[in-house]
């Protein structure tokens, strides 16, 4: 009897994987969005070592694991790793969330689609017709570059130090919308609605290297890092005289979200949980 009952009330496992990854918010997101749901996920976080990716998985899989989200450095490996996934995935080059269909690894990346809800739900902005400039060439950039074409833009151009990139990158996603590449020095003269930080510099406290009234008047700038203060990119839009300057907390967990109702189908709130995070953040 009470073997049946510790089977029938055990929570499925989920986690998510990277190096380093004690900071990740993901475990207190999910178990955020389990009690609210009330769905039975119990979610950690596993370091895993350089060279040890698909051991893991595996070991993960083999002990009863459900599904798993996958971060810095490894969402490449896991994209080489599954064995289908979404269009999305498979055209970013990355995978972050992965579900265990029976024996078969399922890939999804839940980047994008967390950025453009963000934009949509939480911030209340249309991106349809409207001129997007998405800086940087690296993975971060390269997977939300669907889920924003999507929205139909009238222009998404990326933007990067290393010019040659940023117009790869452009030809790659060509057959999916209006997108175009150039470098920082072409931009002059050139206004956007929406700018949007996908590069590294925030990282270093840097700004990238952007023209002066490159914001429309209603302009709207968005960095994907986050930070209790704001970003040094989100700092220098403001002085800018931008009024909506917005960090990527609330992407955070609009990805999460993403994750969760593909491994549950039920979606959870999230303004709740960004509210939570935000006020954590400000205090520690
Ligand atoms: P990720 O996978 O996080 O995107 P990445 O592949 O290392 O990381 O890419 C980092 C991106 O940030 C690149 O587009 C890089 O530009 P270059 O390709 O020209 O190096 C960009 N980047 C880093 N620091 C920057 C800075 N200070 N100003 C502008 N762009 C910067």
């Amino acid at each position: 009897m009470s073997d049946i009952f510790d089977f029938e009330s055990r929570n499925d496992d989920y986690a998510v994987m990277g190096n380093p990854i004690a900071h990740s918010k993901s475990p207190v997101i999910h178990s955020h969005f389990a009690a609210q749901t009330a769905e039975a996920v119990h979610y950690t976080a596993i370091q895993v070592d350089p060279g040890g990716f698909a051991q893991a998985v595996a070991h993960f899989q083999a002990t009863g694991g459900k599904g798993l989200n996958i971060t810095v450095p490894f969402k490449q490996e896991a994209w080489s790793l599954v064995d289908s996934m979404s269009l999305r995935a498979q055209r970013a080059g990355a995978v972050n969330t992965i579900k265990f269909d029976g024996n078969t690894l399922y890939g999804d990346n839940t980047d994008g689609i967390g950025l453009v809800n963000d934009l949509l739900n939480n911030n209340k902005l249309v991106l349809k017709n409207k001129n997007i400039l998405l800086m940087g060439a690296g993975g971060a950039s390269r997977g939300v570059i669907i889920p924003l074409l999507e929205q139909k833009p009238a222009m998404l151009k990326i933007v990067n130090r290393t010019a040659d990139k940023a117009l790869d990158l452009a030809h790659q996603f060509a057959d999916m919308g209006t997108v175009k590449g150039s470098g920082y020095e072409a931009l002059d003269g050139e206004q956007y609605d929406v700018v949007i930080n996908a590069t590294a510099a925030s990282l270093s406290g840097e700004v990238p290297p952007l023209p002066v009234n490159i914001f429309k008047s209603d302009g709207v700038a968005y960095d994907m890092m986050y930070s209790a203060e704001p970003t040094a990119f989100l700092k220098w839009s403001a002085l800018q005289g931008v009024k909506k300057n917005i960090d990527g907390l609330g992407m955070l967990v609009e990805q999460a979200a993403e994750s969760f109702y593909l491994w549950r189908g039920v979606r959870p709130e999230t303004l709740p949980v960004i509210e939570m995070l935000r006020q954590e953040i400000i205090k520690n």
